[in-house]
Formats: structure tokens, C-alpha cells, sequence
């Protein structure tokens, strides 16, 4: 079926305010399912690239998207929310909603955006949470806009970076949250395109699942972690008990890789700040906060494996890094868990060369970057595979051989071949794996 809505009563004005990883995700995949939509950044350099046709995140299929909607003439881009909001149906907020030093999100550019737009929407524009916000916002978006006149709806995102725009077109569910239903009905018009169930519930529950969504995401890798510890304690592998586990429908194989523990900008932003909605509202969520922990453990017990590797002590020692990104496909450094390990091996007096095939700078003292996978190896008494990238299964083990001081690996993502790298003599340390 054509993925573009050709027919003009089927065609909304959308505006997106914010052209980040969610804004510009949902404004080009809006733009591709049929719709007129116009983006808006208060950033003059990013709106001028985006002009041209340049995006500036790492994202599959997204640049191509943008040029072919653009060409068509359904996306625009534009500085300043002001004139993207003037004669549109609907008004995205996709601005940024940064976890705040005790935990809870901060709301300040949500409610700035509604100020801001407030004065210059349409009589009925419908305004649409799609950052991620704590259970109420929809109500303090409501305040901001002073309106009684132009409905707030929640529509969260579920998108994973580096596969954003799949995830959009192809999701396995729309939630949207509303107390008035026609602009319930009126945003869930915007996903005709799109196959997939389309929940439709009241703002605190869309709110809620967003955010349930994620922590029982982070809970199930910390569960697949906390079991690799076991793993490693009784003589199992943990990757044939993955294996074993996934088969029941109930736990499916998905998402029980075992690893350096979870980042990015979503995952421990949301853990925290769901721990802190619940403890607002009374509720100790002591479940999540041992999630929280367990994960913060899992980076330590990637350093004690590195520190043993290299023969017990890190102090002046070098180790080779592979992979710096949170997660492979990305080249997304934020809350990295590589980063965090790092930080605790230079905090122990080793030395960093790392490569990733996404990050070509790295400010950071002591860590020296790269340009590939063998050139951080050269002299490392122990490597360390921190991101699954894929190229480092296929990587030349002999040649490795001839480059380190040490035939040591320390494979946090049990992304190597055991065996051949054993048989190369080199000493090999998985998770969850003897
Ligand atoms: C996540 C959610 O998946 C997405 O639905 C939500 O909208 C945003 O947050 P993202 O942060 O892009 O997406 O990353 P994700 O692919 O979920 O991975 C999160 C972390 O878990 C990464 O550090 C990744 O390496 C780690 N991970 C993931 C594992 O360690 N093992 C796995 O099996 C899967």
C-alpha cells in the first residue's frame, strides 16, 4: 500500500517545534506519510542545514526522507516557533526534557515552547506532548498555553535511536492521551498511514506508559546482567540461558543481550525520573532503584574484569578500548556506558587508545582516539570490547596478536568468538561466561 496519503482532505498542517532526534524523526515521517509540515528550531545553524538538506544526526534513512518530503514541498524548515505555528492543525513539542540533578525531569523548555506559541496558534489547534514528561505535563502544558480554546494531547515516542525512523513508520503501537476526544480522534487521523494498534487513554496513562515502557526495558537488561553475575558464580553461560529463557513467548529473546550495562539519553534519564514521579506520589519504587544499581554495579564489575585482565593492578597500564557509543548503530556518546567505564580506568592510572567507527573526536584527558580497531590494540597489556559494533567479530585476531604487549580481551558484549580467540592464546573474559 502507497505509504504517502495522496488525498488532500487526508493531509494535516503539522508544526514540530524542536529539530532533535524525536522532532526531526516525526517531522520527516509525518512529511512522508502525506502530511504538510513545517519544523522549528531556535538553533540558526542547525535550521540553515537542515535547509540544505543536511541532518546532523547518525540516523538510517532519516537524510533521505527529509530531501525526497522536502523536494515535494511537505517539509519546510524555519527559525523560531513563532511563524512555524501560524495556520497549522497541529503543534508538536519535541524539545528536550533533561533529567534535573535530583532525578526529576526538567520541564522548563516544555512550558517556554507553550508560552511562546500560545498567542500565535489557530482557534483549535491541537498541541501534542511528544517528549518524554512526567504524568501531569499535559495539564502544565494546558496552563502555559493560557487557551482554553486549543486541546493538549500526549503522544509519546517510542523510538530507539538508530532505527528512529522504522520505529515511527512500523511501531508496534500509537498511544495517545487525551480528556477531549475529538482531538484524541483528530491526532490518531495523522497515523492512517501507519499499521499498528492506536491506544487511545487519558493523558496520565499515556504518560505513564511511556515511561513504565522504559524502566521495564532497563529492568529486563539489568535482570539479564544481575543474571550473568549468577552465570559467572555457578559455571553457566549465560548466553545459552538467554537462549534457554527466550523461547517462553512470555520473555521473548528480544532485549537479553548481556552487556557493559544500559545508556544513552533515555534509559537512565527515565529510570530516575519515574523512581522520582513515584516518590512524589508517594510510592517507593525500590524495584527500579535496584535496577538503577544493579547497573551502575555492572560498569564496576567490567572494570574489575579489565583490571584483573591486565594483571591486577591498572595503574600505568594501556588498554585498547573498541567502542565508544552507547549502543552500535549510533553515534550517540550521551550516558555512554563505555564513558563510564573509561572514566574508572583512567580514575585508576590506565592508559586509553580507543577507536569507534562513529566518533572521531573525543574530548576527553587521557583517552586517545583512533582512527581503526588495530591501531587501538598496538601495545595494550588487555582490550576491551565496550560497543557491539559489528565489525569487531570479523576483526584479524593474528594481526592483533602481533600488535599488543598482552593477549588479553575483555568482551563486555560477548560479541567475540571465544574459542578462536583462545585458540590464538589469547586470554579471553566474557560476561556471563567462563
Ligand atoms: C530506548 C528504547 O528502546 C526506546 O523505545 C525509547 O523510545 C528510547 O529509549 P535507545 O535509548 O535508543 O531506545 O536504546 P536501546 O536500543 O533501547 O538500548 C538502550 C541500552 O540498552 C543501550 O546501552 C544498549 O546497548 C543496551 N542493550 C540493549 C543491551 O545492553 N542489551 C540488549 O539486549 C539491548
Amino acid at each position: 500500500m502507497d505509504d504517502q496519503i495522496n488525498a488532500p482532505e487526508l493531509t494535516s498542517r503539522i508544526a514540530i517545534i524542536g529539530t532533535g532526534y524525536v522532532g526531526l524523526t516525526t517531522g520527516a515521517c509525518f512529511a512522508k506519510l502525506g502530511h504538510d509540515v513545517v519544523c522549528a528550531d531556535i538553533d540558526p545553524a542547525k535550521v540553515e542545514s537542515l535547509k540544505a538538506g543536511k541532518i546532523p544526526i547518525h540516523e538510517d534513512g532519516l537524510e533521505a526522507i527529509v530531501q525526497e518530503a522536502m523536494a515535494d514541498g511537505r517539509l519546510s524548515f524555519v527559525l523560531g516557533s513563532e511563524e512555524a505555528v501560524k495556520g497549522r492543525e497541529f503543534v508538536y513539542l519535541c524539545v528536550p526534557t533533561p533529567q534535573m540533578p535530583d532525578g526529576s525531569a526538567d520541564l522548563s523548555f516544555i512550558e517556554a515552547a507553550a508560552s511562546e506559541i500560545s498567542p500565535h496558534l489557530g482557534h483549535g489547534t491541537v498541541v501534542v506532548n511528544k517528549s518524554t514528561v512526567p504524568v501531569g505535563s499535559t495539564l502544565l502544558v494546558e496552563q502555559a498555553l493560557g487557551r482554553a480554546d486549543c486541546p493538549v494531547v500526549s503522544n509519546p515516542e517510542f523510538l530507539r535511536e538508530g532505527s528512529a525512523v522504522s520505529d515511527f513508520l512500523n511501531p508496534d503501537r500509537v498511544v495517545i492521551g487525551a480528556d477531549d476526544q475529538q482531538a484524541a480522534t483528530r491526532v490518531a487521523s495523522l497515523f492512517l498511514g501507519v499499521r499498528a494498534p492506536i491506544l487511545v487513554t487519558d493523558p496520565a496513562s499515556a504518560e505513564t506508559t511511556k515511561y513504565a515502557s522504559n524502566a521495564f526495558l532497563a529492568t529486563k537488561l539489568s535482570f539479564v546482567n544481575a543474571v550473568a553475575a549468577v552465570c559467572e558464580a555457578v559455571g553457566a553461560d549465560v548466553n545459552d540461558v538467554m537462549l534457554g529463557m527466550g523461547y517462553d513467548k512470555r520473555i521473548g529473546h528480544q532485549f537479553l543481550k548481556p552487556g557493559p550495562g544500559w545508556g544513552g539519553s533515555c534509559f537512565p534519564k527515565d529510570t530516575r525520573a519515574l523512581t522520582r514521579i513515584a516518590e512524589d506520589a508517594g510510592y517507593d519504587f525500590s524495584l527500579l532503584r535496584g535496577v538503577i544499581e544493579v547497573n551502575d554495579d555492572q560498569f564496576g564489575r567490567v572494570v574489575k574484569k579489565i583490571e584483573s585482565a591486565a594483571g591486577g593492578s591498572l595503574d600505568g597500564k594501556s588498554v585498547g578500548v573498541l567502542g565508544l557509543t552507547f549502543k552500535a548503530g549510533t553515534d550517540d556518546l550521551r550516558e555512554s556506558p563505555a564513558i563510564e567505564v573509561i572514566d574508572r580506568l583512567i580514575a585508576a592510572g590506565a592508559k586509553i587508545r580507543a577507536y569507534d567507527p562513529a566518533v572521531s573526536v573525543l574530548e576527553m584527558d587521557g583517552v586517545e582516539v583512533v582512527a581503526d580497531a588495530y591501531a587501538a590494540t598496538e601495545g595494550a597489556d588487555v582490550v576491551t570490547v565496550l560497543t557491539e559494533w559489528d565489525e569487531f567479530k570479523w576483526l584479524d585476531l593474528d594481526k592483533i596478536a602481533g600488535l599488543v604487549a598482552n593477549k588479553s580481551i575483555v568482551d563486555s558484549r560477548n560479541i567475540l568468538d571465544r574459542g578462536a580467540v583462545r585458540r590464538r592464546g589469547f586470554a579471553y573474559q566474557g560476561i556471563g561466561r567462563n
